[in-house]
C-alpha cells in the first residue's frame, strides 16, 4: 500500500466511518447484501436465538441494522415491536417491505437519536464501532432498556477491534451471558448485558 492509498484508507476508516454519505455511496453499490447469505446466517439465527428466549413477545430495538437482516431472521409473533434503525437512509428503505404494525425501519443516528419509548431488549449488531466506546453507547441507551430490560453486542474478531474488546471486557455493565459464533467468514463475539 502506498502513503496515498494508506492515507485514503485512514481517512475513510477513522473520519467517514460514521458518515452517512459513506454508508449510502455503499448501499447504493450493493456493497452489504452478502449480509443477507447464508454464511451470516449462524450470527443471525444466536442473536435472534438469545432474543426470543430472553425477552419472549418483547420490545426491541435494534441500532445500526442496515437493511435488517436481523430482523428478518426472527419469527414476527415472538416479539411485540421491533425498531430497526441505521443511520444509512437507502438501507433502511431497502427494509421498509418488511414493516407492518409492529415492525418499523427508522433513520437515526446512534449518537444523536432519542428513542421515543423504552425497549425490553437493544441490540447493536457489528455496529457499535460508530460510536466512541462501548459504555458511552450503552450509557447513552441505558435509559431506553425497560426494568430488566438487555443489551446484546456483537464485535466481530477482526485484529483491528482489539480495542473493541478490551472496552467490553472492562464495561461496568453487567454481563449476563456470551458466546462465540465462527462462522466461513469471521469469528463473532456476541455478549448479553445487563441495565445498570
Ligand atoms: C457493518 S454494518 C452492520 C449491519 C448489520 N447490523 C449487520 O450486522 O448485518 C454497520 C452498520 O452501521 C451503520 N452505522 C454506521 N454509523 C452509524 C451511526 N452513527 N448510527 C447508526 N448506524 C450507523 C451503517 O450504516 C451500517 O449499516
Amino acid at each position: 500500500m502506498n502513503l496515498l492509498t494508506a492515507t485514503v484508507d485512514l481517512f475513510n476508516r477513522k473520519v467517514l466511518r460514521r458518515h452517512k454519505d459513506r454508508w449510502n455511496y455503499q448501499y447504493n453499490l450493493g456493497r452489504w447484501e452478502s449480509l443477507g447469505d447464508i454464511h451470516e446466517l449462524s450470527r443471525f439465527s444466536v442473536i435472534a436465538g438469545y432474543a426470543q428466549f430472553l425477552k419472549p413477545n418483547g420490545k426491541i430495538l435494534e441500532i445500526g441494522a442496515g437493511e435488517g437482516y436481523l430482523q428478518q431472521r426472527f419469527d414476527k409473533s415472538k416479539y411485540s415491536l421491533y425498531y430497526s434503525t441505521d443511520v444509512s437512509d437507502v438501507a433502511i428503505n431497502n427494509g421498509k417491505k418488511h414493516e407492518d404494525d409492529k415492525t418499523k425501519y427508522l433513520v437515526a443516528d446512534m449518537n444523536t437519536y432519542v428513542p421515543d419509548q423504552k425497549f425490553d431488549l437493544i441490540i447493536i449488531n457489528e455496529a457499535i464501532y460508530y460510536g466512541s466506546s462501548v459504555d458511552k453507547v450503552l450509557t447513552r441507551f441505558n435509559p431506553f432498556l425497560a426494568e430488566n430490560g438487555l443489551f446484546i453486542v456483537s464485535i466481530n474478531g477482526d485484529e483491528r477491534n482489539a480495542e473493541w474488546h478490551q472496552m467490553m471486557e472492562n464495561s461496568k455493565f453487567p454481563k449476563l451471558d456470551g458466546t462465540k459464533v465462527t462462522t466461513s467468514r469471521n469469528t463473532f463475539y456476541i455478549t448479553v448485558l445487563q441495565k445498570i
